[in-house]
């Protein structure tokens, strides 16, 4: 599939858009986003595609106010349509749906939460969480919200942002929202940075050193079969090198973000994740671990 996507501004427009789809029984695939595309993004909509075959793909764009705390970057989260829309032309999305902020929240800027939301629970109260006191309930209500406009057959979110990943799922499961939710990896640069929007906001220095936070993760990969606190003191190590990486948190959890039992049996699976702060701007990645499989002990 290939030329222009179609764009909406509007729910109206977006649903006139997919109803010819929806009549002839096709699959829709769905892509969240908040613009600012890149590889990252281009990879999640060549996962939908593969999911939908001749199916529409949709993509919104869409920097949602509510998942932003005080004193974040909403107003100078880079916002660049045009940009985006050539990304979306390239990779074959056929619905682009960009909506205004009045469009999303009617009532806006008066009422500044639907009077219904969403408890996103306990896992929204630690690492990104606890960082960002109600991202998660904002990020929440918006997937929410997207779902229900485009009522996708699969949606597509990036594992670089883990617990939100996992949220999503939790979401569509507690509330039978019926949508397959899919993780694709996460890409990145050659020096093995994740790809993400923020990452033009760091100088040359920090860019250089940011590749410290994909060194911390391998290097616990690597040493993950001696056990949990071999792992975290190897990614330390690393951590350490980035004179300006300024480390929020680096833990491993269960896949599911839970808390690791003290003792697990050899080859059970786990997740590192970390955040850090390179100037003004915040980096996460994370990474799979297997626990426990080497010979012996350290
Ligand atoms: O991951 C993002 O870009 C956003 O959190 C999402 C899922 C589009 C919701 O605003």
């Amino acid at each position: 599939m290939s030329g222009a996507p179609a764009l909406a501004h509007t729910r109206a427009e977006l649903a006139a858009l997919l109803a010819p789809a929806r009549a002839a029984g096709e699959r829709v695939g769905f892509v969240p986003t908040m613009g600012a595309l890149h590889e990252g993004h281009a990879s999640l909509m060549r996962t939908a595609r593969e999911r939908v075959g001749d199916g529409p793909v949709v993509a919104s764009v869409f920097v949602n106010p509510l998942q932003f705390g005080e004193g974040e970057d909403l107003d100078r989260y880079p916002r660049t349509l045009d940009a985006d829309l050539e990304i979306c032309a390239r990779e074959g999305v056929d619905v682009v749906f960009a909506p205004s902020v009045e469009e999303m929240y009617p009532g806006w800027p008066e009422r500044r939460q639907p009077q219904i939301t969403l408890d996103p629970g306990p896992l929204a109260g630690i690492l990104e969480g606890r960082s960002r006191p109600g991202h998660f309930r904002g990020m929440l209500v918006v997937v929410a919200k997207l779902l229900g406009l485009v009522r996708p057959d699969v949606a597509v979110f990036g594992q670089k942002d883990y617990q939100q990943l996992v949220l999503v799922r939790q979401l569509v499961a507690d509330l039978c929202l019926g949508v397959e939710i899919v993780g694709a990896e996460t890409v990145r640069e050659p020096d093995g940075l994740a790809l993400s929007s923020r990452n033009r906001f760091l100088d040359a220095d920090q860019r250089a050193e940011a590749v410290q936070l994909h060194r911390a993760l391998r290097e616990a990969q690597e040493n993950a079969g001696y056990g949990v606190d071999v792992a975290l003191d190897a990614a330390r190590t690393e951590l350490r090198l980035g004179k300006s990486v300024d480390v929020d948190y680096l833990v491993v959890t269960t896949p599911e973000l839970t808390e690791l039992p003290a003792d697990v049996p050899p080859g059970t699976e786990a997740r590192i994740l970390v955040a850090a702060r390179l100037g003004s701007t915040r980096l996460i990645d994370n990474m799979p671990l297997v626990l426990g499989t080497a010979e012996g002990n350290h």
